[in-house]
């Protein structure tokens, strides 16, 4: 018996996969698998249900609070952003695939389907993923990057085939959604000049129905994690969720920008990020405390570099495992609390403390300070790039 296993959502796309994979690849097996990110409940059990009308062996694996822990976290430590997005489908795609690789060897299956198609990025991510993780005579399939095919084409060749159908022609909006964040492009949104609508977000408010006063909330962070909100401890999944609604309560969170894909395609995005908007800022403001002037000028390179790779979905690379080492260490001090105010599509950090590791004395930096003799920077300002006030004085012309 020939297995194939596939990335399965439960739309259209991986749908119409599955009798290809049959009729078409000749495959006598198909196994679906759904990695829960963060996807919206009707989803994962539409996704179940259809596998399952298919005559597929399909497993749904909840991976949320690994999710949480171990790569959102992450993306809060290295303060992950790639041209102002917070990398929200891309660090899901390397835990998709890696989960996605237990089953295939598991089920023994000889290959793989995913349904990317040849412009975005996640054919990369995902495919990378799976390199590092299968063995290497397991064959990749991308049978919508083989194929061009047209939404109403899909839709007839999915009636043909009698997969079942929960789309309309007119679906407007291609939407990625994980816990860390909601992705929305196409339709009318390829037009950079439309302006979104309301109606693609979910999480936050407009700034007319956002909290009509200031919300102030404390972050608390451990080794630079999010550990509580104003005080209540939560896990990593709770956390997340409880920032979205703070942030999205405000108004906080919406991103409309243009984004240079891993193939250099310029392409207008859409991004619903609140609790990213409020913990990363948080984490930022928190390592400006603690951290020396050294380690925050060579960490903004560190963070860069992270979040280019992360968007390339290279979590599997050894010099991410490097920059990683470097994030975790200085995030060893990343600990204490945060203060924010939050009104009406805006946030401000408006405090911050860290009893075991600020690098900050009030009586030092006072105005009123005496502890300081500041007579000793005479000498010091007056050699300040003694070379360049050379040059500036006998070579100059
Ligand atoms: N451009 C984003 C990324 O590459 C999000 C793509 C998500 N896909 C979608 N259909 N909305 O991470």
């Amino acid at each position: 018996m020939s297995k194939v296993a596939m990335f399965y959502s439960g739309g259209l796309d991986t749908s119409v996969c599955i009798p290809m994979m049959r009729e078409e690849y000749g495959y006598d097996e198909v196994v679906t698998i759904t990695v829960n990110v963060g996807l919206p409940e009707d989803e994962i059990a539409q996704a179940e249900e259809k596998a399952k009308k298919m005559g597929c062996i399909h497993y749904t694996i909840d991976a949320r609070d690994e999710f949480a822990k171990d790569y959102i976290f992450q993306a809060i430590k290295a303060n992950g952003d790639y041209q102002g997005y917070p990398l929200s489908t891309s660090i899901a795609r390397p835990l998709i695939a890696k989960l996605a690789a237990e089953i295939i060897k598991k089920e023994g299956a000889e290959a793989v389907c995913h349904g990317c198609t040849g412009k975005g990025n996640d054919q990369f991510r995902l495919e990378f993923g799976l390199r590092c993780n299968v063995p290497k005579d397991v064959k990749i399939i991308a049978p919508m990057r083989e194929h061009t095919w047209t939404r109403s084409a899909e839709i007839e060749y999915a009636k043909e085939k009698g997969i079942p159908i929960t789309v309309s022609v007119e679906k407007i909006w291609s939407i990625d959604e994980n816990l860390w964040g909601r992705s929305i492009e196409g339709g009318k949104l390829e037009d950079p000049f439309y302006a979104p609508p309301e109606e693609i977000f979910k999480w936050t408010k407009s700034i007319d129905d956002a909290c009509p006063t200031p919300t102030e909330v404390v972050i608390s962070f451990e080794k630079g994690c999010p550990v509580a909100i104003d005080g209540k401890k939560l896990d990593p999944r709770a956390i997340v969720e409880a920032a979205h609604k703070i942030a999205g309560d405000n108004g906080v969170g919406r991103i409309d920008m243009m984004e240079d894909r891993i193939l250099g395609l310029k392409v207008r995005e859409n991004y619903e990020c609140p609790a990213a908007r409020l913990l990363i800022p948080a984490h930022k403001a928190l390592e400006e405390l603690v951290l020396t002037k050294e380690e925050r000028e060579f960490k903004a390179i560190v963070d860069a570099k992270w979040s280019r790779m992360a968007y390339d979905g290279l979590w599997f690379d050894p010099f991410f495992d490097d920059l990683n080492a470097f994030i975790d260490k200085t995030n060893e001090r990343v600990t204490g609390d945060v203060k924010l105010r939050l009104f009406k599509g805006s946030l401000q950090v408006i405090g911050r403390k860290s009893d075991e590791f600020a690098l900050y004395n009030e009586d030092l930096a006072s105005f009123d300070s005496k502890t300081w003799d500041q007579s000793q920077a005479t000498g010091i300002v007056a050699n300040h790039d003694m070379q360049a006030v050379m040059y500036n004085r006998f070579i100059k012309k």
